[in-house]
């Protein structure tokens, strides 16, 4: 397993580019799925998940990838033999956002068989809202060992309220309500900018859609969707990473190819903890230090609020914070897996349910380290480019499914950071 070595210290000065939004492509991987006709993705990262979404099309009888000399970043399909609409426990049980098959394969396929997605560090993540959702469409979802089998001879427009937002849930939903006889009117759906950018996809498609982005969506269902080509946003999450980043080391680092319109609730808080936050233009932000950071509290929320999946990395920063930071995740039952860690490198954290609280600043010094999930990773690697000392990050695998060739990013704006393949074959107890 891939171990990063990490030398604390050096301020990050200079440009870093964001890659595209692997939470926006992977459902509009899966969007593919809704027609004959090629669909080509651009601004796609390079990351693990997307291999495996890859990977999970291609079992289908989609062909999936890139043509003749294009471009890295660029991914084509085309779903037109979809062969073998199964979505096994091999490949689920590695990426859970696998589940944003199921809408899209009964409202083509009229059937669906997706192994029921597993927990993960973070949370139960049941899907019972896209099941409860496809069930008022029509479809009858049936589930055995361990597989959710739906069948739908066509999808019905419904009224459909969800009693929880979800981002997937509404992603999944909205797909399945495209191709369905009539109307469908969703309320309570997820703003966040990844469901704007598959309505974007779909519209292309020749789907019709109304709201998208707001918590009411309207959909009038077509017979059939057209292929597209559609560029996917960049990566808001990877962006705040990096802007934690440059506060954290008390750096000047530019964030480009980014969103500054994504960054609302992200670049608010560091400019109250103390950060110089500018946004340069359309898709460039400058984070400079304004002097000693300053406690500030997070309270996650869904868009526009402060992103659960910025907690972690938030948390690393409010380390180094003069006071004490409240920081309570409301969006997961256990997302505090980088407390522990971040504890043994000197941080004073103290976690009591869904609230932490952080007192700063604290010195870190280097330690070994455990991933345990994406965004802990990053808030240990964030930890690390601030300790005295070099610290060993294990399973980085955990950081290669949503950062995109992350050590080489950071590298190019001063971090002290390598990746370590692996020295001697693995341990029986490892
Ligand atoms: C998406 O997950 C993201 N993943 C997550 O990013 C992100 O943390 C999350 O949204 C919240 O913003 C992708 O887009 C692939 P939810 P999703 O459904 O859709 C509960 C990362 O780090 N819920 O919005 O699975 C659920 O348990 C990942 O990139 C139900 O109860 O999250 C949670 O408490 C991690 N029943 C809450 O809703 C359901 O049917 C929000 O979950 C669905 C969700």
């Amino acid at each position: 397993m891939d171990k990063f070595v990490i030398r604390g210290g050096n301020p990050l000065v200079g440009v870093i580019r964001v890659s595209g939004a692997k939470n926006s492509a992977l459902p509009c991987m899966a969007a593919a799925i809704l027609t004959e006709d090629e669909v080509t993705l651009e601004n796609i990262p390079q990351v693990r998940d997307i291999e495996t979404e890859r990977k999970l099309l291609q079992s289908m009888g989609a062909e999936v990838g890139l043509r003749e000399g294009e471009a890295q970043d660029r991914t084509t399909i085309c779903c037109r033999n979809l062969s073998d609409p199964v979505a096994r426990y091999e490949i689920v049980k590695t990426m859970r956002a696998s589940s944003l098959v199921l809408g899209p394969l009964i409202a083509r396929t009229g059937m669906a068989r997706v192994a029921m997605p597993g927990g993960c560090a973070i949370g139960g993540r049941p899907i019972d809202l896209h099941i409860r959702g496809l069930e008022k469409m029509g479809a009858t979802i049936t589930q055995e060992h361990g597989y959710l089998e739906a069948r739908a001879d066509r999808l019905r427009g419904a009224h459909l309220v969800f009693d929880k937002i979800t981002v997937t849930g509404t992603e999944d939903l909205l797909m399945a309500a495209v191709l369905a006889e009539g109307e469908t009117l969703m309320e309570k759906c997820a703003r966040e900018p990844e469901v704007t950018d598959l309505a974007a996809l779909l519209t292309a498609m020749g789907a019709q859609i109304e709201g998208a982005g707001t918590s009411t969506i309207r959909v009038q269902g077509v017979s059939r969707l057209h292929g597209a080509r559609h560029s996917i946003n960049p990566d808001r999450i990877e962006a705040g990473t990096f802007l934690v980043a440059g506060a954290i080391t008390g750096g000047d680092l530019v964030v480009s190819n980014c969103n500054p319109t994504h960054l609302g609730a992200v670049i608010a808080k560091l400019r109250e903890a103390g950060a110089i936050v500018d946004v340069l233009g359309p898709d460039e932000v400058r984070v400079r230090s304004g002097g000693p950071l300053r406690a500030a509290d997070i309270s996650t929320e869904e868009y526009p609020g402060f992103p659960t999946d910025m907690q972690a990395q938030y948390m690393a920063l409010a380390t180094q914070a003069e006071g004490v930071s409240m920081v309570r995740e409301n969006i997961f039952e256990n997302r505090f897996m980088h407390v522990q860690e971040l504890v043994r490198m000197g941080a004073n954290i103290k976690v009591d349910g869904s609230v932490a609280t952080v007192r700063g600043p604290a010195r870190l010094s280097a330690a070994a380290v455990m991933c345990s999930d994406l965004r802990a990773s990053a808030s240990l690697v964030l930890g690390a480019l601030v300790a005295d000392g070099e610290s060993i990050l294990d399973r980085v695998y955990h950081m290669d499914r949503g950062y995109e060739r992350i050590e080489e990013k950071l590298r190019g704006v001063g971090a002290q950071i390598r990746r370590l393949g692996n020295l001697f074959p693995p341990r029986e107890d490892e």
